[in-house]
């Protein structure tokens, strides 16, 4: 087993290595996979212009290293067991072997169909083992693969599209989600008006919903892998080469798309994987993330693959057919490491323990969390009741741009404490800072989370704009990265996590940023203004609440909170539709013009205790009228 740290002391002895030499400790990791030439350098970085190079002149192709690597140590182990919707249906287990056929032939579709390296490919699909070979082989052959989550609208899909300028779309014509069935390749017809950059679409059938195949444009996927052998010779690589981009929420309008490249991404998924986890060779490790996320990217596909684990993938929801569908997968398959989100743990800890307790789960050994604060309760609930008081439970914290985790504990090495990420990864080093930028030293404090150091899986670029990247994480506090999130640090020297301090919200551990959501809202042609604000909700973390200024001649205040909540799905999807929607003369605003949030999350709290100030408003009658309003 590639680089891992087996018990507390060596942990510390790691983390000392990498802060005192840090070349040395990566080059070390890095050694243990297969480069078709190695690095000049390890690492170069320009936190003010927010350049960072990893392995640099490296070659490689990171696919080798999941699927040729393997093959003769590990060729017959499952790689991938793909558990369908509807528990009935035949399972389906790709071994390395078989991974490394599928991956190939695919790698042929795409090259017959004119994809070659550096074109950006969209991959618009359910949880299907499809999505999985699609990502491999499009970084097989070097084409950088964008995964957006099946759940988002057309027109999401359509500006995800445009923003990458993608040449291909690979999708499925349905996807079975609990007792439903929804169009997706209608979904990116639909999409496909809006753009005009796409050449093909590749189809994998999986619901038989008939769907319009358009001559000379659309594909079935089975088609086009009949078509083809599956020798592939992966394609050289350089460290730096683009390996994919993910959209994701900030707090401007627009999503951005972070950038990952392929030696450091490479290395820092593995060996975060294998440690917090602490895999071991024939453990079967299961993810309920999708792909469509970062976790799913690092945590389902590329870590576990990396290191040669047997990684689960479910195409369903956790509560079809009944609320105990993921305990039932966990016995089925013996599933020693499981990770979800706070969300989901606590939607099934509202079905009380009957539908946990026909089931054994005496193969849990590590229980995972990810995605946002978790509450106590949930941490308790999950620790007692599926781990059975035996597991630790290792609360992750990372980001899309960090690529991978860096703050949790190994688990059953790192003491934990529940709501606590802990200590930070080797290689990982945070600094807290007060609102000036002031370094907070010592324990016992409190202020805006940031990295001092680069690290490999760190995010390269936002596409398209630079500038943007810049300015999001590397402007607000020079020389450091910064997360965008609140921390705390104890006595312990022990990492808590305290949420988001900018305008983005954490809906069921999605990422939604305030200002998407208010322009979806104010695509409604009856809506003047639009304010929105997260809110504590027991099931989902933070729920979304809007204010709205709207023209009410010919509507009822009714009928609008439906149609401002349907034309947020249309535009973005269901996970952004507002929970509440309160119809407003005016918003509390300053009297430059800015919008008071504070005052807008306090009364969504439902805490208007202490408002502070208001007399200094541009329009403070307005509070009033809200507070009466809330919903
Ligand atoms: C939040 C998900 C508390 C945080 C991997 C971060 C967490 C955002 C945790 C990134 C955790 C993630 N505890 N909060 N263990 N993990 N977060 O990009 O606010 O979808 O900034 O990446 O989720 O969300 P993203």
């Amino acid at each position: 087993m590639l680089s891992k740290v087996e018990n507390l002391s060596e942990y510390f002895l790691a983390y000392e290595k990498s802060v005192a030499n840090t070349d040395t400790f990566w080059e070390r990791i890095a050694n243990q996979f297969y480069w078709r030439k190695k690095w000049d350098k390890v690492v170069e970085s320009d936190f003010e212009e927010a350049k960072v190079e990893w392995f640099i002149n490296g070659k490689l192709n990171i696919t080798e290293n999941i699927l040729e690597r393997h093959l003769f140590t590990i060729g017959d182990k499952p790689a991938i067991i793909w558990e369908p919707n509807d528990p009935k249906e035949a399972n389906v287990t790709l071994t390395y072997r078989q991974l490394h056929e599928k991956v190939c032939q695919f790698a042929n579709v795409l090259l017959k169909n004119q994809v070659k390296k550096g074109d950006r490919v969209i991959i618009y699909m359910p949880m299907i083992p499809e999505a999985a070979i699609a990502m491999l082989a499009c970084a097989r052959i070097g084409s950088v693969h964008s995964v957006v989550f099946a759940g988002f609208s057309s027109t999401a899909l359509a500006d995800r599209i445009n923003n990458c300028e993608a040449k291909i779309v690979l999708t499925s014509d349905g996807n079975f989600r609990g007792s439903k069935s929804i169009g997706v390749k209608s979904v990116v017809d639909e999409a496909l008006e809006k753009t005009k950059t796409i050449e093909k679409v590749i189809v994998v059938e999986r619901t038989k919903t008939p769907v319009t195949m358009k001559a000379g444009r659309d594909l079935w996927w089975h088609d086009e892998v009949a078509k083809v052998d599956s020798i592939n010779k992966a394609e050289e690589m350089d460290s730096e080469d683009m390996l994919f981009i993910l959209y994701t929420s900030g707090s401007t309008g627009q999503p951005k798309g972070v950038v990952h490249t392929t030696g450091g991404y490479m290395v820092y998924t593995q060996y975060s994987f294998q440690n917090v986890f602490q895999y071991n060779t024939d453990d079967v490790y299961w993810c309920t993330a999708d792909v469509g996320w970062i976790t799913g990217h690092s945590y389902i596909v590329y870590g576990p693959l990396l290191t040669g684990a047997t990684t689960i993938m479910f195409e369903g929801v956790p509560t079809y057919p009944t609320p105990g569908r993921f305990w039932e997968i966990v016995d089925k398959y013996k599933v020693n490491q499981f990770y979800t989100a706070p969300t989901a743990i606590r939607a099934l800890q509202a079905f009380g323990l009957d539908p946990v307790t026909p089931y054994k789960l005496d193969s849990l050994k590590v229980l995972g969390t990810v995605g946002e604060p978790i509450n106590e309760e949930a941490w308790h609930w999950y620790h007692d009741h599926i781990g059975k008081g035996k597991c630790p439970i290792v609360d992750t914290w990372w980001q899309t741009e960090t690529g991978g985790i860096m703050i949790s504990p190994l688990a059953g090495l790192t003491p934990t404490k529940p709501g606590y990420a802990t200590l930070p990864l080797p290689g990982i080093r945070p600094v807290i800072v007060d609102a000036d930028g002031k370094i907070l030293k010592g324990n016992g404090v409190k202020g805006n989370l940031c990295i001092s150091h680069p690290w490999p899986s760190m995010i390269r670029t936002t596409y398209g704009d630079h500038e943007r990247c810049k300015s999001t994480y590397f402007s607000t506090y020079k020389g450091m990265y910064f997360t965008g999130d609140g921390v705390k640090r104890d006595e312990d020297g022990y990492y808590r996590i305290l949420g988001r301090v900018d305008d983005v919200i954490n809906v069921s551990g999605h990422r939604m940023g305030t200002a998407e959501v208010e322009n979806a809202i104010n695509e409604h042609p009856k809506v003047i203004e639009s304010a929105v604000v997260g809110y504590p909700h027991d099931i989902k973390g933070q729920g979304i609440y809007a204010y709205v200024i709207c023209d009410m001649e010919g509507r009822t205040e009714e009928n609008l909170k439906e149609e401002i909540r349907a034309t947020v799905n249309k535009i973005i999807g269901p996970i952004a539709k507002p929970d509440k929607v309160q119809i407003v003369s005016g918003l509390p605003k300053t009297r430059s013009g800015k919008i008071m949030r504070r005052i807008l999350r306090k009364v969504a709290e439902n805490d208007t205790s202490n408002l502070g100030d208001t007399s200094t408003l541009l329009n403070p009658e307005v509070v009033d009228e809200i507070i009466k309003g809330a919903q």
